[in-house]
């Protein structure tokens, strides 16, 4: 079997082959499908943030027009038990968090059901809520692993010996905030059934793993649920798990017998879609002194929900970055009254890095050595955590070549010494990183009478191109050209497919997308090429193949250089430049991966500088409700970005021979832009965003 395609469209910047339908508004996305007898759903949030409703008065909004349903506890389908508790919509009287859907109105039109399920009236029997999180918290405990299923904690060698006798130190706590992902496009589910089961226009990342949660809920085998997204305006993450509007609204629908709309407005979407966990990182490397490292401990703090747990990796990258004899690695974690945290872009990694990458520029100016070449002096031989050679591991030559484009060489290390006009001016690098995974997959091909291909797999194109990418890939492995491929995605009835997270998508489905046309061109081999007037299809499952790849540890890198210029009297910050140079194998599209780089990188300068959401202690939930409360980097905060990348062969990869890119691009980035801040100013911000305030 051949383990590479051909390399005729895959590595070239093919054009989106869905472009015309997005500009031209002919993209269909969840919320625009309007099956006939539609009616309109809009939840009711708990303002409680802790302790059990006592009453809803739905028959008083029942007499207001247009509406049809009120569903609470009290009247709601009892759903079949699940391990997620926040899918249990309307099954308890219990509220676990402010913000939690406790009742839904359904009315004909979308005026008359926000309208109502404004006036409904609840009567609580409130609780004392806890949400904040601090690391000495009494009920701070040890997960059983940490996302996506790694060990919670990890040690090597005799990490405190090793600290208290290392002739250089750094011993530094960073916290990062809670952050809310807030795609272009919020979620959206319209739920409809008919005799054959439930079909949900949602919203999501993965059709298949939606269909597969869902179904049970309602106790029905997972064939009997169809999820079609065609189309997604961006995730981040949010629309990886099954979050609760989904449940609402085809509850909902089998309650009123009529297909439902409901759409999660952004207001709602700080309290029920997810969000990053907020972190206290304590990190700890002990050195020689000439930077090299003796030990390293990371220790994580971070926050669940009473409902579920979801444990972010932010330790994780610390074990695996640099060579150190001497290591431990903790997760713990607290559940409070909050909503469940789920990922978000470089789930573990960005955090993590964030707090890594600021210690190792600690210790660069602790030992005197350049933060390059500190980094350089640290590559270790083989992966520090498990002992596998690396794949491919192009650290060094990224910093190298960061350092070269971006002028690097001249930088004098003092800080607070340089101004531009009014500003004080500083740059900074770190390291980026993020594993390779790939996940079993399924795809099928079919050659048409007429010349045409279709090729078919549940994966999900959430704005990242991947439409786009999975044709080239089709085009080669078929020899053909692309204009001759229709590439079939966002349903759950195409051949089965893992979400678009991880950084996976194109490994995962890419794999399965070469096998099934590798397969086919064999069957029209043995045809003599004839394609009978039905054409002819072949299909292939990736399961074997991925869970027996040799073992090495794989991992895409990168190294991120900022500029940034600080104006002393008002704090205020701007990344006047950001450099990313990444290793991540073979890249599939220049365009679509420069977006997501760059588009990485931009996140990460949001992170670094605006994205925040603030716990209101006493009411007990998230106080941004919009884009003017949660601040994202608008086109006026990102000045001159870069993103490039180095010729990588990796033969242990897939057989695109391509690493992830979707994440890569946000890891790093925020102790790239802290640590020219420190340059700039002197001074060293740990807990982010670096806000103006913290800088006067
Ligand atoms: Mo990514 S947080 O796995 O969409």
């Amino acid at each position: 079997m051949t383990t590479t395609t051909g390399t005729r469209y895959v590595g070239s910047a093919l054009d989106r082959v869905d472009s015309l339908e997005k500009v031209t508004g002919q993209a269909r996305y969840a919320y625009e499908y309007s099956p006939r007898d539609l009616v309109y759903a809009v939840p009711v949030q708990a303002t409680i943030a802790r302790g059990e409703i006592v009453d809803v008065a739905v028959d008083a909004v029942l007499k207001q027009p247009g509406v049809i349903a009120a569903i609470w506890h009290a009247n709601a389908p009892r759903l079949a038990p699940c391990d997620d508790a926040e899918l249990a919509l309307l099954q308890s009287r219990r509220v676990a968090y402010r913000g939690q859907y406790i009742a839904v109105v359904v009315a004909e039109t979308y005026e008359d059901a926000r309208e109502a399920a404004g006036l409904l009236r609840v009567e609580y029997a409130q609780e004392e809520h806890d949400v904040v999180l601090r690391p000495d918290h009494p009920r701070m405990y040890r997960p059983d692993h940490v996302n996506p299923d790694l060990r919670a904690d990890t040690e090597r060698g005799d990490p405190d010996t090793a600290l208290a006798t290392a002739p250089v130190h750094v011993d530094a706590t960073y916290s990062t905030p809670a952050e809310h992902h807030n795609p272009i496009e919020p979620h959206a589910t319209v739920a409809v059934w008919d005799s054959e089961g439930l079909t949900l226009h949602d919203s999501t990342q993965g059709a298949s793993a939606l269909r597969r949660v869902v179904a049970p809920l309602f106790g029905m085998p997972p064939a009997q649920v169809r999820v079609i997204s065609p189309y997604v305006g961006g995730g981040f993450g949010s629309k990886i798990d099954v979050h609760p509007h989904v449940v609402l609204a085809a509850l909902a629908a089998k309650q009123v017998g009529r297909p439902v709309k409901l759409a999660v407005t952004r207001r709602q979407m700080f309290a029920v879609t997810g969000y990053r966990t907020p972190t206290v990182q304590r990190v700890r490397l002990g050195a020689e002194r000439d930077g090299r490292l003796i030990a390293i401990t990371h220790d994580a703090y971070e926050q669940s929900s009473t409902l579920a747990e979801f444990a972010e990796q932010a330790a994780a990258a610390s074990r695996t970055m640099y060579a150190a004899p001497h290591r431990r690695t903790t997760h713990r974690l607290v559940r409070l009254d909050v909503p469940t945290p789920t990922y978000m872009r470089a789930p573990g990694e960005a955090p993590g890095m964030f707090a890594l990458e600021s210690a190792m520029d600690e210790l660069a100016i602790a030992c005197g050595v350049d933060p390059v070449e500190l980094r350089v002096r640290n590559e270790p031989a083989t992966d520090p955590d498990t002992g596998l050679p690396f794949s491919s591991r192009n650290l060094v030559a990224c910093l190298r070549e960061g350092a070269r484009r971006f002028g690097w060489a001249a930088r004098d290390p003092e800080p607070g010494t340089r101004r531009r006009g009014r500003l004080l001016v500083g740059t900074g690098v770190a390291a980026s990183t993020y594993p390779v995974y790939r996940a079993p997959s399924s795809a099928s091909a079919r050659a048409e009478p007429d010349g045409w291909f279709t090729v078919r797999i549940a994966a999900a194109d959430i704005g990242t191109g991947s439409r786009t990418i999975l044709t080239q890939i089709a085009a080669d492995a078929l020899r053909t050209s692309p204009e001759l491929v229709r590439m079939e995605i966002g349903d759950s009835a195409l051949p089965k497919a893992p979400v678009a997270g991880g950084s996976m998508g194109s490994a995962s489905w890419g794999t399965a997308v070469v096998r099934a046309c590798e397969a086919l061109m064999e069957e029209l081999e043995r045809r003599g090429g004839v394609v009978p007037p039905t054409g002819v299809e072949s299909s292939a499952d990736t399961t074997k193949e991925v869970r027996e790849e040799a073992k090495f540890a794989r991992h895409a890198y990168g190294a991120q250089f900022a500029e940034v210029g600080v104006d002393p009297d008002t704090g205020e910050t701007r990344v006047l430049r950001l450099l990313g140079v990444f290793a991540a194998g073979r890249i599939l599209n220049p365009k679509t991966a420069r977006s997501q780089f760059i588009g990485g990188m931009t996140m990460g300068l949001s992170m670094a500088l605006l994205e925040e959401s603030i716990m209101d202690r006493e009411f007990g939930d998230y106080l941004n409700r919009d884009l003017a409360q949660y601040h994202i980097a608008a086109n006026a905060d990102v000045r001159d970005i870069e993103a490039v990348w180095l010729e990588e062969e990796d033969p242990h990869l897939n057989p695109m021979g391509a690493k992830g890119i979707g994440e890569i691009g946000i890891v790093g980035t925020a102790a790239a832009v802290a640590n020219a801040v420190h340059h700039a100013t002197g001074i060293r911000i740990r807990d982010l965003p670096i806000r103006l305030d913290k800088l006067v």
